[in-house]
């Protein structure tokens, strides 16, 4: 099979940049990374080598060719306008900084023709603040990853009021063809939708430890031991059909019950203010001391390893 020829840019090359260049070469796209400090590059470079060798050792590598191939598809440049000229997307992963956004926007905006989707990581900024005023502005949307992207398929795809539909659809069908999971929005809207429902999850969580309702350990068993077992499967509006004979006599049997409950729950907690956040933190730092913070992200990781081996094996059995 000849190589593909199609070039994607890959703007800083942090954690999330160099996911993301893996991502897009386990398809074969010919992949420039970009980065302000040269190094980054250089480092970025080995560590994906390094990477790719021992997902395909551990038969965890995505996509079509092995990891030589792959690898073979990444190079670095120092050079922004060699990074992403001509290409058909670029994925901007530079810090989460509106005016190092806007100030990057502008660049890429005078070294881009017409074509190339002009595609950002931010967590929470919304596209309309770093493309307003661009030429290409039409071009610009936001693929919001969830770390780490290798394992976590979910894309949030957010458009400007002005993003171009076929912008929309083609970020849409290149997250899919790199074998990611894409959510497009409606339209922009703070937190997007992921930082929506994880806010509105925590807000409750804060609310019934700081009223002494629960303690830390416990409040976090819910989920790990009850409610986050369903999720990783099925969302909460499915959960909610299966759990009665459908959505409609779901309604019929707890939608007062949810109503009445939810009525008290309280105002937003501001964590910056509240004075049990000392205590929060304390029994946090009993569980997890600080230092060992890198030792349970690596739990965290192994375990969405095999979840994601996992959901894939259960995704091939059983079909929809
Ligand atoms: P990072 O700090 O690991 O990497 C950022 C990279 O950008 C660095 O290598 C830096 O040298 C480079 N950089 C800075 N200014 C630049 C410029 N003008 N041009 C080119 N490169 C430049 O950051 P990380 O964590 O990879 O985040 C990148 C983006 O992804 C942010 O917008 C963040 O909100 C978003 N994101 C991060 C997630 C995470 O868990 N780390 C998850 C989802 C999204």
């Amino acid at each position: 099979m000849a190589p593909r020829t199609e070039k994607v840019g890959i703007v800083g090359s942090g954690i999330i940049g160099r996911s993301w260049a893996m991502l897009f070469a386990s398809v074969g796209y010919q992949v420039t990374v970009f980065d302000i400090i040269p190094k980054q590059v250089t480092d970025a470079l080995a560590d994906i080598k390094k990477q790719l060798k021992t997902l395909e050792e551990e038969g965890l590598l995505r996509g079509t060719i092995n990891a030589d191939q792959q690898y073979a598809c990444i190079k670095g440049s120092s050079d922004l306008g060699a990074a992403v000229k001509n290409a058909v997307f670029v994925q901007e992963c530079v810090p989460e900084n509106l005016e190092l956004k806007k100030k990057l926007y502008v660049d890429l905006d005078k070294l881009v023709d017409d074509n190339t989707v002009l595609s950002s990581s931010t967590s929470c900024i919304l596209p309309s603040k770093f493309s307003e005023g661009l030429k290409h502005k039409a071009q610009v949307i936001v693929s919001h990853p969830v770390n780490p992207p290798y394992y976590v398929p979910l894309v949030e795809v957010v458009p400007a009021p002005w993003t171009r539909p076929d912008v929309v659809a083609r970020t849409k069908a290149i997250m899919l063809e790199i074998g990611q999971e894409p959510v497009v929005l409606g339209r922009e809207i703070d937190g997007f939708i992921l930082n929506r429902i994880q806010y509105a999850i925590l807000n409750e969580v804060w609310r019934l430890v700081k009223d002494d309702v629960v303690n830390v350990e416990d409040v976090d068993k819910v989920i790990t031991e009850g409610l986050g077992m369903r999720y990783a499967f099925l969302g909460s509006l499915e959960t909610a059909h299966l759990n009665a004979e459908g959505m409609a006599n779901y309604i019929e049997r707890y939608g007062e019950t949810i109503y009445n409950v939810s009525n008290t729950m309280g105002p937003t907690p501001r964590m910056t203010q509240c004075p049990g956040a000392a205590s929060i933190c304390e029994q946090l730092n009993q569980l997890v001391p600080l230092d060992r913070l890198q030792e349970r992200r690596a739990y965290r990781d192994a375990a969405l390893t095999r979840l994601s081996i996992l959901k894939k094996e259960l995704k091939n059995t059983y079909k929809r």
